[in-house]
């Protein structure tokens, strides 16, 4: 059978099968702390590189507290290792701005995987006029944290809709 004449024709996503969890070199999937002391939880992506996760922002600009925001991205499924890849995080659980990470695995001279990235936030204005001012841009080092799933976010957490 065809993917596209599956269960997830709809979506267009593949939950569950083909997913390169332990394959391949440009597994993203787990947690990964970044220099701020963001942390993210990224899940399992399909067989087209698709995945989501969850974000925890060390720090934010917006008047609500802070809370874990969703993400989805995309990646290459290179083999050796160096895929590039992106993704967004809606912050509207407690932000009016959005963030695009676009970003590159790498290992390090001891082995260390580490993600190179940089982003873009955009902030919310009231008025084109105050357009000139409403996106940040930076960079973030994410490594990977060595830490067991915590019961409600499973590495292979379906992409939903
Ligand atoms: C906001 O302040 O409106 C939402 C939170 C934004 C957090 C930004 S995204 C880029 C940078 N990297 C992080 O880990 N956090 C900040």
């Amino acid at each position: 059978m065809k993917e596209a004449e599956g269960a997830n024709a709809k979506s267009g996503l593949d939950r569950g099968r083909n997913q390169p969890m332990g394959r391949g070199k440009c597994n993203l999937a787990g947690w990964w702390q970044n220099e701020l002391g963001s942390e993210m939880l990224v899940f399992n992506a399909n067989s087209k590189g698709n995945f989501s996760g969850e974000y925890y922002t060390a720090v934010s600009s917006a008047q609500k507290p802070i809370e874990t925001s969703p993400l989805r991205g995309s990646q290459h499924l290179d083999e050796d290792g160096k895929c590039t890849f992106g993704f967004t995080v809606n912050w509207s659980k407690f932000s009016d701005s959005t963030t695009v990470f676009v970003g590159q695995r790498f290992e390090d001279h001891r082995g260390q995987e580490v993600l190179k990235t940089g982003w873009l936030l955009r902030h919310k204005v009231n008025s084109l006029h105050d357009d000139w001012q409403a996106t940040t841009v930076g960079t973030n080092i994410f490594t990977r944290l060595n830490r067991k799933e915590e019961g409600k976010a499973s590495p292979t957490a379906p992409l939903s809709a």
